[in-house]
């Protein structure tokens, strides 16, 4: 596997190149900082016009990009190689929502939309990069997945569903990439405070019709959740726990292939490990 050599795109005097998305704000946001401080060429993308002008004001070369819309992930290829002549050493898929609610609330098209954004998006601009990366004989592709790729929870089925495909989609990828001298990371982060839970709130109410569900008093909890900003706890660090795990895998000689971050991630990845299925399904049962 080819090295990144810290300051250089492999071995010349350029910075190394790293192109971001979902960087308006949480972990994308603050990953796109710390990369350009820590000395890396930062192409980072966002939607408003307010959050790519602030991209900018801190030196970060910033880009429109809705992974719903193909036309804006073809352009930002063509854009993003434009402007490095046509290198990349690393690409960090990171821009998603979450859809929360019961599965049999979901309707196909809130599904459609939840993997349009968190998984169709990711595949094609995965894929446009890969041609380049396969040039240059290295390249780190770094997904942020979630836990709940891994351990399903209540009421997070459209989120989770398309953390698990991608799951599946980018192990695939990894294998099928071998000696191509890219590596493929998952990282997999609990609760990380962001603006997660707030941007998931007009999608609760815009898709489940919570009034009339059989899981309306449940619901009572998900909104209280999703306008508390997300669920409040000790453990809920700050994005920079994702950093950390991000930094490892695009600079290690033998990145992982899955980084579980946070303390309850890496509780819920022993508990499926060790536990018996049907009692571990029960324990997530009991948590919403
Ligand atoms: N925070 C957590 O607890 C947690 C835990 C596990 C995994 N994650 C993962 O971490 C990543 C970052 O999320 P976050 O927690 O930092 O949440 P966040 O603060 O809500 O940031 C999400 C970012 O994704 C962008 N985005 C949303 N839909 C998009 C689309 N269709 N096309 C392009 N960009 C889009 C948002 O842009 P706008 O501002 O324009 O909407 C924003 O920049 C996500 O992949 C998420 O699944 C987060």
């Amino acid at each position: 596997m080819a090295r990144l050599e810290a300051g250089t795109a492999g071995g010349g005097k350029e910075l190394r190149t790293i192109l971001i998305t979902g960087a308006s704000s949480g972990i994308g946001a603050h990953c796109a900082r710390a990369l350009k401080t820590d000395g890396w060429r930062v192409l980072a993308t966002a939607r408003r016009p307010e959050d790519l002008a602030a991209l900018e004001a801190d030196g970060i070369e910033a880009f429109y990009l809705d992974y719903t819309e193909p036309a804006s992930i073809e352009r930002l290829v063509a854009d993003v190689l434009g402007r490095t002549g046509g290198r990349l050493d690393a690409l960090f898929n990171n821009g998603a929502y979450a859809q929360a609610g019961a599965v049999e609330d979901l309707s196909v098209a809130a599904l459609k939309a939840q993997f349009e954004a968190n998984f169709f998006g990711w595949h094609d601009l995965t894929s446009r990069i890969v041609p380049t990366m396969r040039r240059q004989g290295q390249g780190r592709i770094v997904h942020c997945s979630s836990i709940l790729g891994i351990t399903p929870v209540m009421y997070r089925g459209a989120y989770a569903s398309s953390k698990f495909a991608l799951e599946g989609l980018m192990l695939c990828m990894r294998a099928e990439l071998q000696g191509s001298g890219i590596a493929v990371s998952m990282i997999e982060p609990g609760p990380v405070k962001s603006k997660i839970a707030s941007n998931g709130l007009p999608w609760f109410l815009k898709n489940i019709d919570y009034g009339k569900s059989a899981h309306r008093e449940a619901y009572s909890a998900q909104l209280a959740r999703l306008r508390a900003g997300g669920s409040v706890s000790r453990f809920k660090p700050g994005p920079e726990v994702v950093y950390a795990a991000l930094r490892h895998a695009l600079l290690s000689p033998r990145p992982r292939p899955h980084y579980v971050v946070t303390v309850p991630a890496r509780i819920g990845v022993l508990l499926k490990r060790f536990l018996p299925a049907a009692l571990f399904y029960r324990l997530l049962a009991s948590r919403a």
